[in-house]
């Protein structure tokens, strides 16, 4: 391994409000928009909101303060963090050279999906794929992800897109980005849940969402709900460990991180918010699946005054949630290639683009030409989502809770958490180390182990 660049000419963000963008934009994204509702209409509704709920303050919480909190002190990628924060001759830098590895395989399936929200503003402009018919709104998208030729040159323009931004370096191009979009994307989906909830079966949709049948709940929702919740919220991969270490030294990083939760929950409920009430008066499934954002919002903004802008509004600005972050997913590899590997960032980012490109074509083709091709009765497409989000988050996150816990240390994990004294939140990182050394990772473990049946 090579050495680590000089810390003074390290890049970070320049701002509190930048830093809330940029973690926001990280953890907000197509796992709102188009995962958690799909999820939570597969999975029944209300009672797997609640374990959700619970899978993200108990475990997904405390590792993104723990993350946040390691990159922050280390000033460094994760590989070099977890080798300079641990004893010599240990190996949990592994760890870091994981995330790595979870990081290009979540890019490789989730550049396709947000391929298909960029060719869905194109759709709306046209307005091609507007309509208050099923039939019509699902054949477009079946059109879309069955054409191998508009899935892929949908994905190299997204690739190149983020590539571009990155190129503009930490603040110039990450900060300023998510600066910027984040507040319209909250505007807008309030906007549409005022609208969703003036439909008819607005109750039916809502009680879908907000009232618990525990009937539906097994193991392997309870898997699904906590990779969901290291999904959400970036954590279990070193993306946080990433933009912790551009955070600025008198950041609080508990606060940060629970404004984070607090809005990134509130995007995932306003976007169940405005699905469900519509799919109920649609009467569409709840249940769709993954299809859902593509085929039922299309006949929503078909009943809706001025519908046909608002959806060219709306998937732009789902594009603008999913570039916030797919930035924090390729700066993770892009950083370990630039510090570790000794790449220039241009290079280095023009690397981990291609590589991307290469993973994610497997993905993007299997709708098409792959569809038939299957490994552990998964599509390429199907196989990158769950090993990444059931079993390298979770195990990512298990490893990183031990870290911080018992390596690192209550001592130094509460001194930087208090910014070195300056802050007072002892007591919380007391309670954030109980939960890191004890509660996080058995109850991960146990949840991981009885998800894949081995329980
Ligand atoms: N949190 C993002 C979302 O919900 O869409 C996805 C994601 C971004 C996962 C960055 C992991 C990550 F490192």
């Amino acid at each position: 391994m090579g050495t680590s660049a000089t810390p003074e000419k390290r890049e970070g963000f320049s701002s509190t409000l930048g830093v809330l963008a940029a973690t926001l934009g990280s953890a907000v994204g197509l796992g709102n928009i188009w995962k958690f509702p799909a999820l939570t209409g597969e999975n029944g509704g209300a009672g797997f909101l609640l374990i959700y709920l619970c899978a993200t303050l108990l475990v997904g919480l405390p590792v993104m303060i723990a993350e946040l909190t390691l990159g922050r002190t280390a000033r460094a990628n994760p590989i070099a963090a977890l080798k300079t924060m641990s004893p010599p001759g240990h190996a949990w830098w592994l760890v870091g050279f994981m995330g790595m590895l979870a990081a290009f395989l979540i890019m490789s399936f989730y550049s396709a999906v947000v391929a298909w929200v960029f060719a869905y503003v194109w759709k709306s402009l046209e307005g091609s794929a507007l309509s208050s018919d099923p039939v019509v709104t699902e054949a477009a998208f079946n059109s879309l992800v069955s054409s191998p030729w508009q899935s892929l040159l949908w994905q190299w323009v997204v690739l190149a897109l983020i590539g571009g931004i990155l190129l503009k370096g930490v603040s110039g191009g990450i900060e300023a980005v998510t600066k910027r979009l984040m507040p319209l994307l909250f505007v807008l989906l309030a906007g549409l849940c005022v609208f969703s909830l003036t439909l008819d079966e607005a109750a039916a949709g809502l009680a879908f969402l907000f009232s618990p049948d525990f009937a539906k709940v097994d193991s392997s929702v309870v898997l699904t709900a906590v990779g969901l919740a290291f999904f959400k919220m970036s954590v279990g991969m070193g993306t946080m460990i990433t933009y912790g270490s551009y955070f600025r030294s008198d950041q609080n990083i508990p606060l940060t991180a629970g404004r984070v939760m607090c809005a990134d929950l509130a995007v995932s409920l306003l976007a169940g918010i405005a699905i469900f009430p519509a799919v109920f008066t649609f009467g569409f499934e709840p249940s769709a699946g993954p299809a859902l954002v593509f085929i039922t919002l299309p006949a929503v903004f078909s009943q809706l005054p001025f519908g046909h802008g608002l959806m060219v509004v709306f998937f732009v600005l789902t594009s603008i949630a999913a570039i916030g972050a797919m930035l924090s997913l390729l700066e993770v590899p892009v950083l370990i290639l630039h510090e570790r590997f000794g790449l220039k960032r241009p290079q280095a980012i023009l690397a981990c683009v291609i590589m991307v490109a290469a993973l994610g074509a497997a993905c993007a083709l299997s709708a098409s030409v792959l569809a038939d091709f299957k490994l552990m009765g998964r599509t390429m497409f199907g196989l990158a989502d769950f090993v990444s989000s059931n079993l390298l988050l979770p195990l990512g996150g298990i490893l990183i809770a031990l870290f911080t816990g018992w390596v690192w240390g209550r001592d130094r994990f509460t001194r930087a958490l208090s910014n070195d004294g300056a802050l007072g939140n002892a007591r919380l990182a007391s309670l954030l180390v109980i939960l890191l050394k004890y509660v996080s990772p058995v109850l991960i473990l146990i949840v991981m182990l009885q998800g894949l049946g081995y329980l």
